[in-house]
């Protein structure tokens, strides 16, 4: 949920700077990218050298150091979010009072990204109406946070004054993220897969959808919070069951329209990512075609298209994305059926291209609107469906 997340986290002068270092090994595990800045009270509970271990990455404390200046600004822009944590009465008071004094207070001042604080501190500190004024402010700026908790504080009186603890601490920051994705609580439908259209009993005619793209795009939708319905064609896909997935198993064209059909009313965005069969056999046989001495001819008649009929009932509320694979003339034709399946967006992708299209846990892709074509890098699926579903918020 959390992988690819920019962290910063800030560690401030509190004895509580300990447990801030299972909260780097903790975010690092969820696929998080994190940088430490410290302050230098900071350093006294705990070395700049275990953070840096940690993290993999230089831990800045000053604005300068050997001639370098380390730049709070770009920091605070790379990051999507910072976490101040633990954060002590000094530094809440000062981050309330825009005081910069500091290469935490400078990265939060400049930051853009949302920010937590994780008070620590002693109880009767944490009581003053000082420090009480001074969340309240932070709070009214936009910023969160983490109260701290009830128990044993190091001055070994009782009350409230606790760092949250670090796991609670990533909860926190998954249900953030969750809760501030415009795809929370939407209706998506997700069409992935093959078709495979029979012949008779035992054969059927199908293609090479293994059906991983759109379950990268259905694990990515469940993570942003939205609730989805997966029309799956035949796969052998592994699928991890969650509260917010429907999965309908079909195995045609025509169950996969009737299917989606249903579905179609309610879904705020469709995502049409299966590989579904443009013909199928005129005839179904009823028993196992015999092998004879003369050839055989197999009648193909148009099966419906989902997206083309769907995209006809489409109402000025709904998003629809398809996809287009293409062997040649591919933004052409793109752009070609982005128009007649009426699509907001379509998601490019060519057989020709080496490690993209089916089967592959790469895609390299190309989204296209009536705006603007965007090209991607070679990237895992589930990178390239976090990039659909980032232009898809965009559209929203
Ligand atoms: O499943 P994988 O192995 O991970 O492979 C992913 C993929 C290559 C299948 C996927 O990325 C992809 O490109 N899916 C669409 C393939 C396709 O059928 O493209 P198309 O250009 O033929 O169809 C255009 C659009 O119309 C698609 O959104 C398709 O779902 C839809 N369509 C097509 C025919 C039809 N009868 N009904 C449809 O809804």
């Amino acid at each position: 949920m959390l992988t690819g997340k920019k962290i910063v986290l800030a560690v401030t002068g509190s004895i509580a700077a300990y447990k801030s270092l299972l909260l780097v090994r903790l975010l690092i595990k969820e696929g998080c990218e994190v940088r430490v800045i410290m302050t230098s009270s900071a350093t006294n509970f705990v070395s700049q050298l275990s953070f840096a271990t940690l993290s993999n990455h230089t831990v800045y404390v000053d604005f300068f150091k050997d001639n370098t200046w380390a730049n709070h600004v770009e920091l605070g822009l790379w990051a999507d979010l910072m976490i101040i944590a633990p954060a002590s009465a000094n530094t809440i008071a000062k981050a309330a009072n825009g005081v910069c004094d500091n290469m935490v207070l400078a990265t939060y001042l400049s930051s853009k990204c949302p920010v937590i604080f994780a008070p620590a501190m002693d109880l009767d500190m944490y009581l003053h109406p000082s420090t009480k004024h001074n969340l309240i402010n932070l709070k009214s700026y936009g910023n969160h946070i983490i109260e701290a908790t009830y128990g044993e504080l190091a001055s070994r009186l009782v009350g409230q004054g606790r760092m949250e603890e670090p796991e609670n601490i990533v909860d926190y920051v998954k249900s953030f993220f969750v809760n501030s994705s415009k795809l929370y609580g939407k209706n998506l439908l997700i069409t992935a897969g093959p078709t495979y259209e029979a012949l008779d009993p035992v054969r059927f005619i199908g293609n090479h959808s293994s059906g991983k793209m759109g379950w990268a795009i259905t694990k990515e939708a469940l993570n942003r919070g939205a609730l989805v319905n997966l029309v799956l064609g035949p796969t052998s896909l592994m699928i991890n069951p969650h509260a917010n997935l429907s999965i309908h198993h079909v195995s045609s064209a025509q169950q996969m329209y009737e299917a989606s059909k249903k579905l179609h009313d309610h879904a705020d965005i469709s995502i049409f990512s299966a590989a579904v069969a443009d013909y199928r056999p005129k005839d179904v046989a009823e028993q196992k075609i015999k092998k004879n001495d003369s050839n055989f001819a197999l009648e193909l008649i148009k099966n419906v298209d989902i997206a083309y009929e769907l995209g006809k009932i489409k109402k000025a509320n709904q998003v629809h994305v398809g996809f287009a694979l293409e062997t040649e003339n591919e933004e052409i034709n793109a752009k070609g059926k982005l128009a007649k399946k009426n699509f907001d967006l379509i998601v490019l992708n060519s057989a020709n291209e080496k490690g993209a299209g089916f089967k592959h846990d790469t895609n390299k892709i190309k989204l296209i609107s009536n705006k603007a074509i965007t090209t991607y890098e070679l990237k895992s699926k589930d990178e390239v469906a976090k990039d659909i579903l980032d232009q898809i918020e965009e559209l929203l």
